[in-house]
């Protein structure tokens, strides 16, 4: 899938634009605060979901207008779909000029990736960065694992408010149960999913991996169920295992009044040469393993749904070495990429590019 144009209006500091996008890869440069990640947040909002920058759409229309638009032409494998999204005091969305029920609807027709500095915390940070990584990955696939979430952290948020209070009133043990037995239904459902999703992503981030750094490291990754058995690999398997947990813990649970054991205390381990990445790795080993598991994300995206994510790498160039550079110019290949950066790189360096400076909104050159 490829966006062939892009067209905003009143989208934050950008009154109006029009650019017609490359195929392969596809450079915005300019100063500070010009717009650049201003368009990259456009094309994200496609993706049905809300922006990465803020959770209110208010925000997305330049100061003193009542409302933006931001409209796409997106050539898929089957067909040409022009998408437009109309932004006021809530998102309506439209495709070929036919409205839809709800944003969400977008959700997986028109899938990106995105990688922008702070995902390096995907790596640096603590285990709740990388379930956060999972989950929207994960979204994106499957809708009904949203549902899944949504439901246990309901049932979770619950069984808290009760670990509180039951030290006073023994009669709520029933009640108990009750939440503990959709965490333990739902719990498995999230479980299944994000281990299917880390065994599909390992060999294509170990690939990629190996094409940033030239094949001299090796990376890997892992799924750890903070509380389970390894071995439980079956729905069923899982949920009678999470039940059985959620019954051990209860008395220390109660104790520390908060849920300790569940897929809200996984991890996703990262290792570079069998070392633990978040504890040993380099900066730049870190920026890279980070790298790869969100173009694995891309390569997951691909496989499964059989359309080429747009991969959106928002200020990363500056962060990279001259050969991890050439990675993402000229190495990304079968994705359209957008690639935000304050210097034009080099045009020998480019082999297949387009390249638009952004000044005060505009597309000046
Ligand atoms: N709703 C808005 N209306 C007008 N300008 C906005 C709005 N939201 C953000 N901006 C402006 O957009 C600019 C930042 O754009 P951004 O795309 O983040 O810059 P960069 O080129 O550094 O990536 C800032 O000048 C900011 O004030
Ligand atoms: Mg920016």
């Amino acid at each position: 899938m490829i966006v062939e144009s892009l067209f905003l209006k009143n989208f934050r500091n950008i009154e109006e634009l029009e650019a017609d996008l490359c195929p392969e890869v596809n450079i915005i440069y300019g100063k500070n605060a010009q717009g650049k990640t201003n368009i990259v947040e456009a094309l994200w909002l496609f993706t049905g979901y809300k922006s990465f920058r803020s959770s209110r759409d208010c925000e997305l229309i330049m100061f003193g207008k009542e409302s933006a638009k931001i409209r796409a032409d997106f050539k898929t494998n089957s067909r040409n779909v022009t998408c437009e999204i109309a932004i006021s005091d809530k998102r309506k969305c439209s495709k070929n000029s036919i409205l839809l029920q709800s944003p969400s609807a977008l959700t997986g027709e028109y899938p990106a990736t995105l990688f922008s500095p702070s995902h390096l915390y995907l790596i640096k940070g603590g285990p709740a960065e990388r379930r956060r990584f999972l989950d929207i990955a994960i979204c994106q696939l499957s809708p009904g694992y949203a549902h899944a979430l949504k439901k246990y952290k309901m049932a979770l948020t619950q069984r808290n408010i009760l670990l509180k209070d039951i030290q006073y009133h023994s009669e709520l043990y029933d009640t108990l149960e009750m939440w503990e037995a959709q965490l333990a239904l739902f719990g498995a459902k999230i479980v299944l999913k994000r281990l299917k999703y880390v065994d599909l992503l390992k060999s294509l981030t170990q690939e990629i991996y190996d094409g940033i750094c030239g094949g001299k490291e090796s990376l890997s990754i892992m799924y750890l169920m903070g509380s389970l058995h390894e071995k439980s690999r079956s729905e069923q398997e899982i949920k009678e295992e999470l039940t059985e947990k959620l019954k051990q813990t209860r008395k220390e649970d109660i104790l520390i009044k908060n849920t300790s054991v569940g897929p809200h205390r996984d991890d996703l381990i990262v290792y570079i040469n069998g070392k633990s990445a978040r504890s040993y790795g380099s900066q730049g080993q870190q920026r890279s393993a980070a790298l790869a598991l969100k173009l694995g994300e891309a390569q997951v995206i691909r496989e499964i749904i059989g359309e080429n994510p747009i991969v959106l790498l928002d200020d990363v160039m500056s962060e990279l070495d001259y050969k991890r550079q050439d990675y993402v110019l000229n190495k990304i290949k079968g994705y359209q990429v957008v690639i935000t950066s304050c210097e034009p790189p080099q045009s020998k360096r480019l082999t297949c590019a387009k390249m638009f400076q952004i000044s005060d909104g505009r597309v000046v050159s």
